[in-house]
């Protein structure tokens, strides 16, 4: 049951705000393994940052810590100026390996956070149906996962992570095992299905191009840089001087040029 005050909170009603996420001095990892020494990172609200860097330096850690997985072995992690501690609704993780259950439909795959948020039978079909509408895949809403593409899992996966409106997605290499062809429509995708939510985003990836093509920023982990993106989520910009400059330094800090 929905009350007046409830239709009318403020929660519920306009698309949520993203989350603002920091670390000052952070060293993430095991304390026999710890990763990115003394690194700050500062991730604007509705920002997509993408992080890249050699296999190894702590990628997966930093969205690990950044979902509240992991504690910080040194520093601060904060959302919104609060510390990190554990995992989150608000935060979703979408990793590269299929994380779908396989004895759920796709359908209930998406309802399942909405679930775990509490919401409502009727609203929780209702808003699935509306995100698996969204990714293309309404005709699959009953199938088991084994019987769609690869492709198509990554994408129930996105309506999953984004039907819970969440203030910040973290994604782990989500479209690393997917081919040249459906990566590009993934991209398009992705920034097609955030219009609008606010969300902040934090996406690893080991495609420079990639990172590139989707960042406002790249945080490149190797060296610690964090550079602007001259024209993000535009593919006319490939060529220009600027982005060509970008992705030099880029694969430098990768120590692949
Ligand atoms: N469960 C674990 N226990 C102990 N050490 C770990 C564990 N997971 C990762 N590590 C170590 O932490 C370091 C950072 O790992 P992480 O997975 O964050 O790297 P990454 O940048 O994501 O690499 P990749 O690009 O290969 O995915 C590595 O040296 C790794 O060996
Ligand atoms: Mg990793």
């Amino acid at each position: 049951m929905t009350t007046p005050s409830e239709t009318l909170s403020p929660t519920t009603k306009t698309a949520p705000r993203g989350a603002h996420l920091t670390l000052s001095r952070v060293t993430l990892g095991r304390p026999a393994a710890p990763v990115l020494e003394g690194l700050d990172l500062d991730v604007a609200p509705g920002e997509i940052l993408t992080v890249v860097g050699p296999s190894g330096c702590g990628k997966s850690t930093l969205l690990r810590t950044l979902a509240g997985l992991l504690p910080a072995l040194h520093g601060a992690v904060e959302q919104d100026g609060a510390p990190i501690t554990a995992p989150r609704a608000e935060r979703a993780l979408v990793f590269q390996d299929d994380a779908l259950l396989p004895w759920r439909t796709v359908r209930a795959n998406v309802e399942l956070p909405l679930a775990i948020r509490g919401s409502s039978r009727t609203d929780r079909r209702r808003k699935a149906e509306q995100w698996l509408d969204r990714v293309g895949l309404a005709d699959r809403a009953s199938h088991l996962p084994y019987r769609i593409s690869g492709g198509q899992r990554q994408r129930v996966q996105l309506a999953r992570a984004l039907a819970a409106e969440p203030r910040a997605v973290l994604m782990d290499e989500p479209f690393g095992a997917l081919d040249a062809q459906t990566r590009a429509g993934m991209q398009q995708l992705l920034v097609d299905v955030l219009r609008g939510t606010g969300a902040t985003v934090v996406f690893v990836t080991h495609d420079v191009d990639e990172a590139i093509f989707l960042g406002d920023r790249v945080a490149l982990l190797g060296t610690g840089r964090v550079l602007e993106v001259p024209r993000p989520r535009d593919r006319e910009a490939h060529n220009d001087p600027a982005t060509v400059a970008l992705r030099r330094d880029a694969l430098e800090s990768l120590g692949t040029k």
